[in-house]
């Protein structure tokens, strides 16, 4: 007989109890984790649930202020910044992405007035302001490489002067980051970081975040610029560039269907390395829950822990508000359902 084994080897005595289990838990979640995506539109004192994100919402940007101090109670650190740009302001140079009065830079000039220790993180790509719905320029039915990257990194500029902490492209044009980068150096952003989306895969799981912003792609879809689902190696390759060519945090998206692309990149990279639990993802367990299929909160939770497990530092989530509030067992406001059993025995 030996220690090593049965009975003197027992897995079960680290999970006897609620406090047995929470010292021997190798990974952990907190709220410090997270990015909340937010979604701005024209006008004032409105927002607009989005149909297939249940609970979830975009805000005129006076309303966002709102959401914002609430986000800000919980001890979310970040947002990520997403503009619902109006069809008539669309067009195929995304020339309103660069208007210093436009959606995103008031309200990005608004934040950080008034909340000025929150970090802002804007999207930067063309879609939502162009008439074809793609993430960069269409020549001849194809999305251009070196034009796009040249206007995201003016994009880019734009935003940090409306007072971005970080810009955040996730348009997967080749050698923008460097673009991005060298604009942002030149102009004077020392300070201004780049969270790079750099293994952004052609996904379905995109799905609702397009009805969020209207902005599927008009012909054709993605899959000459997003990555191969089929891909690691590349994925790899695409964080690695992306580090080298300056990126502050490098993105894997999506996040579940990925977990393995998550630990092979943090693996790979010395900067902090995200991941983003994109609406499709969302959608999925609001559907189940809405059904009776399954526990949301506790859904919530198995996913989101996961992510630790895979690697990531980060997580952009649209759970980040429910999850901060279960992992602080804070009451949630009415009509937003915490879930039988509640998180509090389980954390
Ligand atoms: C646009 C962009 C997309 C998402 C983030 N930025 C959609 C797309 O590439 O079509 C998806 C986010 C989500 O699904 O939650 N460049």
């Amino acid at each position: 007989m030996n220690y090593t084994q049965f009975p003197y080897s027992r897995g079960r005595r680290l999970r006897t109890s609620e406090n047995i289990r929470s010292m021997a838990a190798e990974h952990r979640l907190s709220v410090k984790d997270f990015i909340a995506p937010l979604f701005v539109m024209e006008g004032t004192k409105q927002k607009a649930e989005i149909p297939s994100m249940p609970d979830y919402y975009r805000f005129t940007p006076d309303l966002l202020l709102k959401e914002l101090e609430e986000i800000q109670q919980l001890g979310i650190p970040s947002v990520l910044l997403f503009a619902k740009v109006p069809d008539e302001k669309k067009d195929n140079e995304g020339t309103e992405a660069l208007n210093p009065e436009g959606l995103m830079q008031r309200t990005v000039r608004s934040i950080k007035k008034e909340f000025p220790e929150l970090v802002v993180m804007t999207d930067v790509a063309l879609d939502p302001y162009s008439n074809y719905g793609h993430d960069g320029i269409v020549r001849d039915g194809q999305i251009i490489n070196d034009e796009s990257a040249q206007l995201l990194a003016k994009m880019s500029v734009s935003h940090a002067e409306a007072g971005a902490d970080f810009v955040a492209p996730s348009d997967m044009m080749d050698g923008r980051i460097l673009l991005i980068r060298d604009a942002l150096e030149n102009t004077g952003f020392h300070h201004t970081g780049i969270m790079a989306y750099s293994a952004k895969y052609a996904s379905c799981f995109y799905g609702p975040f397009r009805d969020a912003l209207d902005s599927a792609p008009g012909f054709g879809d993605k899959k000459t610029y997003q990555m191969d689902p089929s891909n690691i190696a590349e994925a790899v390759k695409e964080a690695v560039t992306d580090e080298q060519e300056g990126a502050d945090i490098v993105m894997v998206k999506p996040g579940l269907p990925y977990l393995d692309v998550v630990r092979a990149v943090k693996e790979a990279v010395s900067v902090p390395v995200s991941v983003y639990n994109v609406s499709g993802e969302y959608a999925m367990i609001k559907a189940a829950a809405e059904k009776g299929w399954l526990n949301e909160d506790d859904a919530m939770m198995e996913v989101l822990i996961a992510f630790k497990r895979a690697g990531a530092d980060i997580i952009a989530s649209y759970f980040a508000k429910n999850a901060a509030r279960l992992l602080q067992s804070l009451p949630f406001p009415k009509g937003i359902p915490s879930g039988e059993g509640g998180m509090s025995k389980r954390v």
